[in-house]
């Protein structure tokens, strides 16, 4: 029959054209290797909060230089999660890049692979924030291939440890065992701010006259308050627990004003010192945030 006589022949043509097809194409993978590729190239991409405060900038220096000392080579870039610095920064002539523009700039100069490193404290919603833009950005056509995002600082108990032992290393040295050390943490609604009395305690274990509160979350200052009666403390150092010491840190803590840290707890009995050092001005600090960061790039290998 007819039909039968070119279904016959045509099922035949077609499967030689596509084995044909199919070893012809430079994609052709035997033994599950990928596509032979021009070279991946490859960029670090900073993210942080940002700070419109430009002695807080030191801190971010810093980090920089120790990403540039451990991955030497490598294209490494800032970008800022925060619009309203962004814009504030804007207006003094400083453009200072959201992650998405970042990334689009980075494919655009023919960057396939970032590893784009959070120096938030907490895993909260900036951090989800950063990891929905790689999600969205990686595989675009023309864009990166891949994007990996770096955990912040605290990422888990390990971390908290060792974020603790090193704060408490370069606590004053003109700090009297009875002295308290208060720490400020910004604190947040999202559940990552679980992560604050965590590091509370983990403080407390290694020194009983740490106390940590947030500005935003828990605990608070009057939890710190109470910790801080109930020891008799009468002297405390006030330390930024925060990347930089920013906004936060010069005025919420330290402020002159009648509901500052430093003026309630005064208030209260409490003579307080300011310290106005950020987080990350600390290399054993960095190293955290370092760490994290090798970790992203060694899963942009895979
Ligand atoms: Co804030």
């Amino acid at each position: 029959m007819y039909y039968a006589t070119r279904s016959r022949l045509r099922l035949p043509c077609l499967a030689l054209l596509c084995l044909l097809a199919w070893t012809l194409h430079p994609a052709t993978a035997l033994a599950g290797e990928k596509p032979a590729t021009k070279a991946e190239k490859k960029a670090i991409l900073l993210v942080t909060f940002g700070t419109s405060v430009a002695s807080a900038q030191k801190s971010f220096q810093a980090v920089e230089q120790a990403v540039k000392a451990r991955f030497p080579g490598v294209e490494t870039r800032w970008a800022y999660t925060a619009k309203m610095i962004r814009r504030k920064l804007a207006d003094q002539g400083q453009v200072h890049l959201s992650p998405a523009q970042a990334l689009a700039n980075l494919a655009e100069d023919g960057y396939t692979r970032v590893a784009m490193q959070s120096l938030h404290v907490i895993p909260g919603e900036e951090f989800e924030g950063l990891k929905e833009t790689a999600a969205r950005f990686a595989g675009m056509p023309k864009g990166p291939s891949r994007v990996e995002v770096g955990q912040p600082l605290l990422a888990g108990a390990e971390d908290m440890l060792r974020t603790a032992k090193a704060m408490l290393a370069h606590a004053p040295k003109e700090r009297k065992a009875k002295d308290a050390l208060v720490f400020m943490g910004h604190g947040t609604h999202h559940f990552a701010n679980a992560a604050y009395p965590a590091m509370a305690y983990v403080f407390q274990k290694l020194d009983p006259n740490v106390s940590l509160g947030t500005v935003e979350g828990y605990p608070s200052l009057e939890e710190v308050k109470a910790e801080l009666k109930a020891r008799g403390n009468k002297k405390a150092w006030l330390i930024p627990f925060m990347s930089v010491a920013g906004d936060h840190a010069m005025n919420d803590m330290a402020g002159e004003e009648e509901d500052s840290w430093k003026s309630d707890l005064g208030k209260a009995g409490v003579s307080c010192q300011p310290v106005l050092t950020g987080m990350a001005e600390h290399p054993e600090i960095a190293a955290i945030w370092l760490d994290h960061l090798q970790e992203a790039l060694e899963r942009l290998e895979k």
